[in-house]
């Protein structure tokens, strides 16, 4: 299959700050591919080198079968990119702006017309064509933001944090968009701190103080992480958290949504039968104690911890 985007060694420095450290990875054609990462962990950075708008400080990357270092602008061609903080312009109405990008990237003026009508029907931007951009509210701006990134139907597409603060049916929609995208043979690389949102990509990257720790498919990454997670649902919840926080076989516990979720350094059949002894010999009430898969935010927890502490993370993995 051939390479959407190679990364090796990738660097990039702010002063003595390393924004993004040593990451490798590739995308295949066609993936969805989920660039995953908390605030600051060099998600924005990446991409901008991968779009050719900001040049590493070391190592390689290839995006379309071009080099970042040398073929930056030719990269610009073949790609689309949304940026996490897009610039429209506010003074023009969304047809306006549709009309603009069209022409920036040279799509001929039939073709803009009979893209922006798909568009608008696909992101159900028609009843807001003849609005001001700057009345938009940010799912409304998101939206018209993403029709512009694939006007001229790129081949690769970068969406940085599309889905950020938007609201849930707009998100829904998106995901549902970029499925139809890469359906058409578009590949999508795109970023998020929802981790949960990892579950609409094909593989994912998951990215923690510039760097790399974790690459899988969804199922890799929630297998392989994470031993056994079990779930607690308690009122009060405080006593739980506590209880098992001092317990020796728990590696990691968290608040999640109103139960808790404990991470265990045991096996999954004697899980929930330890965690209720623990509580029980605590002195701590509880409704049910339960394993469950973990979800995304727990890998990225469990992961993290591993990684905040460089000395233990050698041992831990
Ligand atoms: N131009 C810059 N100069 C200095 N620091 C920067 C610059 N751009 C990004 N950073 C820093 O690099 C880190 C990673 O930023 P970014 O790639 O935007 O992360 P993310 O997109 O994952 O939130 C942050 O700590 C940010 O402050
Ligand atoms: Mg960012």
């Amino acid at each position: 299959m051939d390479l959407a985007v190679e990364v090796e060694n990738l660097t990039k420095r702010f002063g003595d700050f390393v924004a993004v450290n040593e990451v490798s990875f590739s995308v295949a054609e066609g993936e969805v591919f989920g660039f995953l990462g908390p605030n600051g962990s060099g998600k924005s950075t990446t991409i901008r080198i991968l779009c050719g708008l900001l040049s590493p400080s070391s190592g390689h990357a290839r995006v379309a079968g071009l080099d970042v270092w040398r073929d930056a602008e030719r990269i610009r061609q073949r790609i689309g990119y949304m940026p996490q903080f897009f610039s429209l312009y506010d003074d023009l109405t969304v047809a306006e702006n549709i009309e603009f990008y069209a022409g920036l990237y040279q799509v001929p003026p039939a073709l803009a017309l009979a893209r922006q009508s798909e568009l608008a029907e696909v992101l159900e931007l028609g009843p807001v064509l003849d609005r001001l951009a700057r009345t938009l509210s940010t799912g409304w701006r998101q939206r018209l933001a993403l029709a512009t990134s694939i006007l001229h139907r790129p081949p690769l597409l970068f969406l940085d944090e599309p889905t950020s603060g938007v609201d849930p049916l707009t998100r829904r929609l998106f995901w549902e968009v970029i499925g139809d995208l890469a359906h058409e043979g578009i590949t999508v690389f795109v970023t998020t701190h929802v981790m949960d949102e990892a579950e609409h990509c094909t593989r994912l990257a998951m990215m923690h103080y510039g760097r790399l720790i974790a690459e899988g498919t969804p199922e890799e990454m929630r297998t392989e992480h994470v031993q056994t997670m079990v779930e607690v649902q308690a009122h009060p919840i405080w006593p739980v958290l506590q209880a098992l926080e001092k317990a020796p076989e728990v590696v990691e516990v968290a608040l999640f949504g109103d139960a808790v979720h404990a991470e265990l350094r045991c096996d999954l059949n004697d899980a929930e039968a330890r965690v209720e002894r623990k509580l029980q010999t605590a002195g701590v009430a509880y409704e049910r104690v339960v394993a469950v898969t973990p979800s995304m935010e727990d890998v990225f927890v469990s992961l993290a911890r591993r990684w905040e502490r460089p000395t233990a993370a050698g041992a831990d993995r």
